[in-house]
């Protein structure tokens, strides 16, 4: 190596004054963006962005009671942990340029292979609710579920988004002639699968919002005043739109409180599978499936599908990982029902995974409700465009053209999952 002293001298460099026609192409003027809730979803590259815009716009209670989990939340993040831990095994050299999302989803077609989940009290986390969460199913293509609790009646989403393909989530509470009407109305207003959800016994013990002296609706107390002050917005929404109530169950005489105490009946058991499997016509899907015995259980009382989900991490604690299970029960009922999954899914990659692992289709909760309450139905409708954009580049990079492609070679699970 020469000395430094020793390199020959460089020749110098020649400069010249730029000119302005060498300097036009470089500058990029962005339009300003005057609408903040369009600024704001832009900005949101990821749906943990969205979340994190959410968390922003949404007073406490609200927030926690929609991104929170049951007691310690380790179910939840136990489930988010092995996404982000799975390894995803590509193939290379495969033709890619045309990629295909669409699918079918309990018969039935859908643009995407996923659907927006049932959730409650859309509407308390942003004033737009179940309709505008409807809406985006619509446009999309992919199909939407109801809650029981939802804040919007079964009439209402089927009116804002007649074209959706309507799910509606059951829970089957004490007053069992109430749910068959329940199910009557969903019949007539066209929803096509009933989803019986059947892991609420009880209700799971949701310590932020017991900490947060979380109320539906909420209340106006010293605390909710100072809050006013902070997000103006939101406050100023829910009180100049329709009281929040459970839509549907507008019959029921007593407070939102009573009504969730007997909400969740823990005498619930197959046979009442059973019975509903005779009252619905259309298709029939359990959802809260946490082992292999119960999915064979319920697929033999002939239901059309089941969801291997811990509800988000709600309910028990410490349950079973769904796209652990999810592998074993597709092997144990996959050629007689179709197996979906749920549960800690933040990116268009984790429902990838779930399709390589033998789900039919993934459902997402938080995810599009992050995007509701970080910019109403065009943050749902952000959330849906960053999943499918993901799903899209996913399937590009592992070199796989078709969702039906998708295989268990794709994904490798870690072997001690947590
Ligand atoms: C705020 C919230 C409310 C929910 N309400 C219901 C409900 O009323 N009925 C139901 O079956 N599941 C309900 N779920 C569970 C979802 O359907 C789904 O199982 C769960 O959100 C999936 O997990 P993820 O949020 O990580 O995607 C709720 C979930 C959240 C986050």
């Amino acid at each position: 190596m020469p000395e430094l002293s020793k390199l020959p001298e460089r020749p110098a460099i020649r400069r010249q004054l730029p000119r302005w026609s060498e300097l036009r192409p470089l500058l990029r003027t962005r339009r300003i963006e005057l609408d903040a809730t369009e600024r704001r979803l832009r900005r949101a590259l990821t749906i943990a962005d969205l979340r994190e815009a959410a968390r922003r716009r949404t007073p406490r209670a609200a927030f926690d009671y929609t991104d929170g989990a049951a007691e310690g939340e380790v179910s939840l993040r136990r489930a988010r942990s092995l996404f982000r831990r799975l390894q995803f095994n590509p193939s290379i050299l495969r033709d890619v340029s045309k990629v295909e999302t669409a699918t079918t989803i309990l018969g039935r077609p859908s643009a995407y292979p996923f659907a927006f989940a049932p959730t409650g009290f859309t509407r308390m986390m942003q004033h737009e609710g179940e309709s505008a969460v409807a809406r985006v199913a619509e446009r999309v293509g992919i199909p939407y579920g109801l809650s029981t609790v939802g804040t919007t009646s079964i009439e209402d989403v089927a009116a804002a988004a007649p074209a959706a393909d309507k799910w509606f989530q059951l829970y089957i509470w004490t007053d069992r002639a109430a749910g068959k009407d329940l199910v009557d109305r969903a019949r007539e207003a066209g929803y096509t699968a009933l989803v019986l959800t059947v892991d609420v016994p009880v209700a799971g013990a949701r310590l932020r919002d017991v900490r947060n002296g979380m109320t539906i609706p909420p209340t106006l107390t010293p605390k909710t005043l100072i809050d006013m002050a902070t997000h103006p917005a939101w406050w100023f929404n829910l009180l100049t739109t329709k009281p929040l109530t459970f839509a549907s169950l507008s019959d029921w005489p007593g407070t939102v409180a009573e009504l969730i105490n007997t909400m969740f009946d823990p005498t619930v058991t197959f046979e009442d599978l059973a019975w509903m499997r005779e009252s619905w016509p259309g298709s029939l899907v359990v959802k809260g499936i946490q082992n292999v015995d119960d999915a064979r259980k319920v697929v033999d009382l002939g239901v059309d599908g089941v969801v291997v989900s811990n509800h988000g991490g709600r309910q028990l604690d410490r349950a079973p990982v769904p796209l652990e299970l999810l592998p074993q029960v597709v092997d144990a009922v996959g050629d007689r029902a179709e197996v979906l999954v749920d549960t800690g899914i933040m990116s268009g990659a984790d429902i990838v995974a779930c399709l390589a692992l033998g789900a039919k289709a993934a459902l997402v909760g938080r995810a599009y409700l992050y995007g509701l309450m970080a910019g109403g139905e065009r943050g749902v409708q952000r959330a849906a465009d960053i999943l499918g954009t993901e799903i899209r580049r996913t399937m590009q990079l592992l070199g796989v053209a078709d969702v039906s492609e998708l295989n268990r070679s794709h994904v490798t699970l870690p072997a001690v999952p947590f």
